[in-house]
């Protein structure tokens, strides 16, 4: 029989109890799928005595993770989380000592990625990461072997459940934002730090990985434009529908002739193209394949069985000697993403004012919006409030981010506005 692959499993939350289970429980299949048997070498996580949800007490326990990153295991699965910390050191150590890596952590990958690659290559062994981005849906894998032969123009995703549940939620019921939030947070979609989800954070780390694999970049996290929906209002939401449209936060790696524009945006999509279906905590990738065309892949982007799903996935990979290269090219190949000016972003975009009810307003704003050479398809004025204000609604012909960025500046300046005013991209792919 072919010798076992040896598995360290450091984490034994959500995900990494799922692995433990599914290694055992689905021990025939996996076996049959992987040519060899898949055995669990040992598990460290924080409380041997913690009650987890299922029987544990028979699993080989390591005293730290030291032991895991350089006892006998053939492969560590690091499930334990952060950027940096125990999680990069294990890794770090891990790889060093010729132990292939598996790991769901988009931090980490979207902070280090370029580094860690090089030592995963140099030392001739697997690091990867299905887990890290999208949950259960295999974008990796399809980014990484499938979608070579025409290269990839674009990648647009709702990479972060929490948003997407917190956006679906506020549509139907009109609630406000942080009562949303709270139950997104009760239903345990949140990370642990929930900043990192709506202020678009996970997404970015997520995005970055993509885009390394689809554009031959370097993760790069600190050259993408991040803003998250923590300012979205149901005012917002009610005047997308009524225009045919949905909020999404979306996570876009475009090409340009520029230069890669690589964001993450509340984005208003078009009701009926694919994101815009995408409801609850589901997420899903667009990907534009050159003349293949686009492809889109949606599912479960986060919870225990979606993520198992994807580490075993990369496991069984491994057992079976596939450990190509970790963002599908050598680490040496990837190259510094060259981000794509503002100006190449160009789209309709939807704008939204309070402004006084008073004659005139409504020329001070187009007249400003003129001047910085933006044309106006339509227009909504809703309420009647003499002395008071009221709501005005901007769509925009397509027109670069910066004019629109510049016109704001000068409206919200205006005597006749009050509070900040919004614009948010609108997207009909
Ligand atoms: N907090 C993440 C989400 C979980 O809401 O999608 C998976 O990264």
């Amino acid at each position: 029989m072919a010798r076992p692959l040896r598995i360290a499993v450091a984490g034994l939350g959500t995900v990494g109890g799922g692995v433990a289970k599914a290694l055992r429980s689905r021990e025939s299949e996996l076996f049959a799928r992987a040519g060899r048997p898949l055995e669990i070498a040992m598990i460290a996580a924080r409380d041997r005595r913690k009650d987890r949800g299922f029987d544990h007490t028979d699993l080989p326990w390591a005293d730290d993770l030291a032991a895991l990153a350089t006892g006998d295991a053939d492969v560590v699965v690091e499930l334990i989380g952060g950027e940096s910390g125990p999680a990069l050191r294990l890794v770090e150590t891990a790889l060093s000592n010729r132990k292939h890596v598996v790991t769901a952590n988009k931090a980490m990958l979207a902070h280090h990625g370029a580094r860690l690659a090089t030592l995963a290559e140099k030392n001739g062994v697997a690091l990867k990461f299905e887990a890290a981005a999208a949950g259960g849906i295999p974008i990796v894998k399809a980014l990484r072997e499938s979608l070579l032969a025409y290269g990839i123009n674009a990648v647009r995703g709702i990479l972060n459940g929490t948003c997407n549940y917190i956006l679906t939620r506020m549509e139907a019921t009109g609630a406000a934002f942080s009562d949303v939030l709270a139950e997104a947070q009760k239903l345990g979609y949140a990370e642990a730090d929930p900043a990192l989800d709506i202020g678009g954070g996970d997404t970015a780390h997520k995005l970055a990985l993509l885009s390394a694999l689809a554009f031959g970049v370097q993760p790069d996290f600190g050259s993408i434009t991040v803003e998250g929906i923590d300012t979205i209002t149901p005012e917002d939401i009610g005047f997308a529908k009524e225009f045919g449209y949905r909020i999404k936060l979306l996570g876009i790696a475009r090409a340009t002739a520029q230069g890669l524009d690589r964001r993450v945006q509340p984005t208003m999509v078009k009701l009926g193209t694919p994101l815009a279906d995408v409801e609850g905590p589901f997420n899903a990738v667009v990907v534009h394949a050159g003349e293949a065309g686009p492809f889109v892949f949606e599912g479960r982007g986060a919870g225990e069985a979606p993520t198992t799903s994807a580490v075993i996935a990369d496991i069984v990979d491994i057992a079976r000697g596939s450990n190509g290269a970790v963002f599908g090219r050598a680490a040496s190949a990837l190259s510094r993403p060259v981000p794509a000016p503002v100006d190449a972003r160009v789209s309709p975009y939807y704008l939204r004012f309070h402004a006084l009810d008073q004659p005139g307003v409504l020329s001070e704003i187009s007249g400003h919006l003129a001047n910085a050479g933006i044309s106006i398809g339509s227009m909504i004025q809703r309420g009647r409030a003499p002395g008071g204000t009221v709501v005005i609604v901007m769509i925009t012909h397509e027109c670069p981010e910066p004019a629109v960025r510049r016109a704001l500046k000068v409206i919200e300046a205006s005597d006749k506005v009050r509070g900040a005013s919004r614009m948010i991209p609108m997207e009909a792919v």
